[in-house]
């Protein structure tokens, strides 16, 4: 390493990996860094870890900096064991450290780690840190790209440590983006695509977060630190996250069976969160749905959504035969979802799943999403318990706006 200061008292004490690293069932051919940081302040503060299965090299170079004792904080911005792995090592010895982290994080980490235990200083958003002659700022940026995440800004030296967001993936001994050997521009691009893209609408909130901010540098957790041109990665993630709605024509079609109205309020609220991703949507109840102008519509549309209440374990009315009828259609290509409302157990959810599933749709569920998007805060097929007027219009309404982000994200 050359030179590993950020500013006065700030330094990189972090991992190159130049492996062909396994990441989210990819190869990183050109490996990845673990960006950690510390910040001998007169409160040392270390910013994120590195990689579990270099904890125990991290903390035996970290001896040879700073007496572990002495370190008073180490801030986990996001708790994946490529920044918080080394973490339980290094509290070993750093006997008086303390974790600056979200609720979120620290459920998550006591689960993974056991660190119950541990001293906690939890922050919510817009809270302040003074570490002695310089003060940490922070801000919860859910999902980006799981949900505990937060990312830290240091005010005196306009820095931003934004954990995985503004990453890439390049194992580098240069550290800074004007020292590197070429333009990393299409790394940059990439690393959005792959793990950020999944999660616009959180991308919106976060660079809301960050323009009153004056950020001089963004020191990532992979990749180069961006000593120069911060404007430009923070204008490039604005332009990748926003959709040309005046170029968007997708339409849902959502079709439903409903006993006492619950399941058409489901449907009603699933069509107002599509719309609002500026998905159109055709609602049709089969009790007076016309069967040609179903199939005309679900022809013409990018998702479809099934829902039906439950009546001793099965659908309600003929929706069985229409979906046999739709599924004689070329609806390759379309996302299918089910939904309804239940009291028990809702076996008619569960049974059109399935219809979707052995149809050449691709049937959105948990699963899908987990494996599409790394969040598991979405639950499908949608089953909502009656309809709880306080709660559940609120709920659909977010199911429909993510189906719709996904609608579109298929659209890219
Ligand atoms: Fe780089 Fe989400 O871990």
């Amino acid at each position: 390493m050359i030179n590993n200061k950020l500013a006065e008292k700030t330094y990189w004490i972090g991992k190159v990996d130049d492996r062909k690293v396994p990441f989210h069932r990819l190869i990183l051919e050109k490996g990845t860094t673990y960006n950690s940081y510390l910040l001998n302040t007169e409160k040392p503060t270390i910013i994120d870890t590195v990689d579990i299965m270099y904890g125990r090299e991290f903390v035996k170079n970290l001896e040879g900096i700073i007496d572990l004792n002495k370190i008073q904080y180490v801030v986990i911005n996001h708790v994946e064991p490529d920044h918080a792995g080394a973490l339980p090592i290094l509290l070993n010895k750093a006997k008086n450290a303390i974790i600056v982290t979200t609720e979120k994080a620290r459920e998550l980490l006591n689960g993974m780690f056991k660190l119950n235990k541990k001293k906690y200083l939890i922050v919510k958003d817009g809270d302040t840190l003074d570490i002695g002659e310089k003060t940490l700022k922070f801000f919860k940026t859910p999902y980006l790209h799981t949900e505990e995440t937060m990312i830290t800004y240091c005010i005196e030296d306009k820095i931003l440590y934004p954990c995985d967001i503004f990453s890439t993936h390049i194992a580098n001994n240069e550290l800074f983006n004007n020292l590197a050997k070429e333009d990393i521009t299409e790394d940059f691009k990439v690393y959005y695509k792959l793990i950020m893209s999944p999660h616009r609408t959180y991308v919106r909130n976060m660079l809301n977060k960050i323009k009153k901010l004056d950020v001089n540098m963004i020191a990532p957790s992979h990749g180069y630190v961006l000593r120069t041109d911060a404007k430009k990665y923070i204008d490039l993630y604005d332009e990748m996250s926003t959709v040309d709605f005046n170029k968007i024509d997708k339409k849902a079609l959502i079709l439903f069976s409903s006993m006492t109205g619950n399941t058409g309020k489901i449907a009603k609220s699933l069509a107002e969160g599509l719309n609002s991703t500026h998905i159109k949507t055709e609602i049709f109840n089969i009790k007076s749905a016309n069967i040609d102008d179903l199939k005309e519509s679900a022809l013409k549309s990018d998702a479809i959504l099934i829902g039906s209440s439950t009546k001793y374990g099965d659908m309600i009315g003929n929706l069985e035969d229409i979906i046999k009828d739709l599924m004689t259609l070329d609806l390759s290509n379309k996302l299918g979802i089910a939904f309804g409302s239940f009291g028990w157990s809702g076996e008619a959810i569960e049974i059109i799943n399935d219809y979707i599933k052995q149809s050449n749709m691709t049937l959105v569920d948990t699963s899908f999403i987990v494996k599409s998007t790394g969040a598991n805060h979405l639950k499908l097929p949608l089953k909502i318990n009656y309809f709880n007027e306080d709660t559940s219009p609120k709920s659909c309404v977010d199911a429909g706006k993510e189906i719709g982000e996904l609608i579109l994200k298929q659209s890219n």
